[in-house]
């Protein structure tokens, strides 16, 4: 496995694959890899003949009062890791590297409407955060195909936008969300949580899968269905209910019906003590 820290190491390792005819996958991540990741891996392996996996706590989409500097950093663990799961290239750069005049002074991309929404009316700068540094990595990259996980459901939804906005030539390939086995979604951050929050955030899950349940049964008030997936989380004394919403699989306008020929999906976000939770599932294909 090849380890590139600067941009011209990173594209010689992939102008040397690419050379030889290989066809390049990136699986992006701020580290701190879980199951959730390796099988994002295996993935992009299966799609590609060269996987690439970028290593980088973007500061450009953690808020002010956010958890950027306590964010887990575990370089050698996840080094271990890709070189277990058949990584070709790791690219870990710095925030020098990737911001060059720092990062009050960089050029942003941002995708409007989808953006200031949902996880975007309580973040308002993460995603032109992450869509810059999406797009940075697939400058460096250029890869032909780029996975992300279902989890972040709205990120994936603002990242096939962009690419198609401005005529990147890469495929987004969404993941479906690894679950532990109590059904909580894996994430980095599900460290934070102390015993009794990781019990209670398995309310999350509850949620969704009643209002799946209530959907295939045939329910299509989307309000209804709202009241559904809130139900165990509101009960649940641990969890404070961010949003529990219903909404268009593409464009995450919000739903009065769920009807079908028009995929829908419900997402949930939720605090347990300081740490923020996020989760969904499709409702309808
Ligand atoms: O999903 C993540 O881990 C991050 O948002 C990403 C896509 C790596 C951009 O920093």
């Amino acid at each position: 496995m090849q380890v590139a820290a600067t941009i011209a190491d990173a594209r010689l390792a992939v102008g040397r694959a690419r050379a030889e005819g290989r066809r390049i996958g990136l699986v992006p991540t701020m580290g701190a890899l879980h199951a959730g990741h390796v099988a994002l891996v295996e993935e992009c392996r299966r799609l590609a003949d060269f996987t690439v996996v970028s290593l980088f706590v973007n500061p450009s989409q953690f808020g002010p009062n956010e958890d950027y500097d306590r964010y887990p950093r575990t370089l050698e663990a996840d080094l271990a890791k890709c070189e277990a799961a058949g990584v070709d290239l790791v690219f870990r750069p710095t925030a020098d590297v990737m911001y060059p005049r720092g990062v009050p002074s960089a050029t942003f991309v941002e995708v409007p409407g989808l953006s200031h929404v949902l996880e975007g009316a309580v973040r308002p700068e993460h995603f032109r955060g992450v869509a810059t540094v999406v797009l940075g990595l697939f400058e460096i990259i250029r890869p032909d195909l780029a996975i992300f996980g279902q989890k972040d459901y709205q990120q994936q939804a603002i990242l096939r936008r962009m690419v198609a906005d401005l005529h990147v030539p890469v495929a987004i390939v969404t993941h479906p969300i690894v679950r532990e086995p109590d059904g909580l979604a894996m994430s980095s951050r599900n460290i934070y949580l102390d015993p009794a929050q990781r019990q209670g955030s398995r309310a999350l899950w509850r949620g969704l899968e009643a209002a799946r349940r209530a959907v295939a049964g045939g329910e299509s008030d989307a309000d209804r269905v709202r009241q559904i997936l809130r139900a165990p989380i509101e009960s649940e004394g641990e969890a404070a209910l961010d949003y529990a919403e219903v909404v268009d699989a593409e464009t995450l306008e919000r739903l009065d019906r769920i009807a079908p020929g028009r995929p829908a999906v419900a997402l949930v976000a939720a605090r347990f003590g300081k740490t923020r939770l996020i989760d969904n599932a499709r409702l309808t294909e």
